[in-house]
């Protein structure tokens, strides 16, 4: 099985950026550790970060045929996208929801997401630990679903 790993806008400063909201680990550890993991569960995974809205619209749309499942933390755009939205409905890698914050206990602004609804499921709250429930989450759907 593989798996995309996606990270969208400012999270390539993940470790500077708001660390006491968003803590202390880099994107680049956070890789390393949905690498090991993946190891661990037998699954191959490719880490993407990009900035674009566009950039994150093609790499989902060419995760068709190439991986069983996407982690997406789209960051902001998770709540203005309507255009990552239709990607993701448009292509048939399940797909996983993260965010490392819990976004429902902070601003009104980020309790609507145009992820959600098309989302296998959602992870929020956990900080980098997230990405490693992830993985095992959707491993277990994608099982669960064969
Ligand atoms: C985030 C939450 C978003 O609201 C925010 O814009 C981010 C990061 C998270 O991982 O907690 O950039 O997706």
């Amino acid at each position: 099985r593989s798996f995309l790993i996606l990270n969208g806008p400012n999270l390539n400063l993940l470790g500077t950026r708001q660390p006491e909201i968003y803590g202390h680990t880099t994107l680049s550890d956070v890789e390393d550790m949905c690498r090991a993991h993946a190891e661990k569960i037998g699954v191959t995974v490719t880490c993407s970060q990009s900035n674009h809205e566009g950039a994150l619209v093609d790499e989902i749309q060419n995760a068709r045929g190439r991986h069983d499942g996407i982690i997406l933390n789209a960051g902001a755009y998770t709540h203005t996208s309507i255009a990552l939205m239709d990607a993701i409905k448009g292509t048939e890698a399940q797909l996983v929801e993260l965010h490392l914050s819990n976004i429902h206990a902070r601003e009104a602004f980020r309790h609507q997401s145009y992820i959600s609804p098309v989302a296998v499921g959602l992870i929020c709250g956990f900080g980098a630990h997230g990405y490693i429930l992830a993985m095992d989450a959707l491993q277990r759907h994608l099982e669960k679903s064969l």
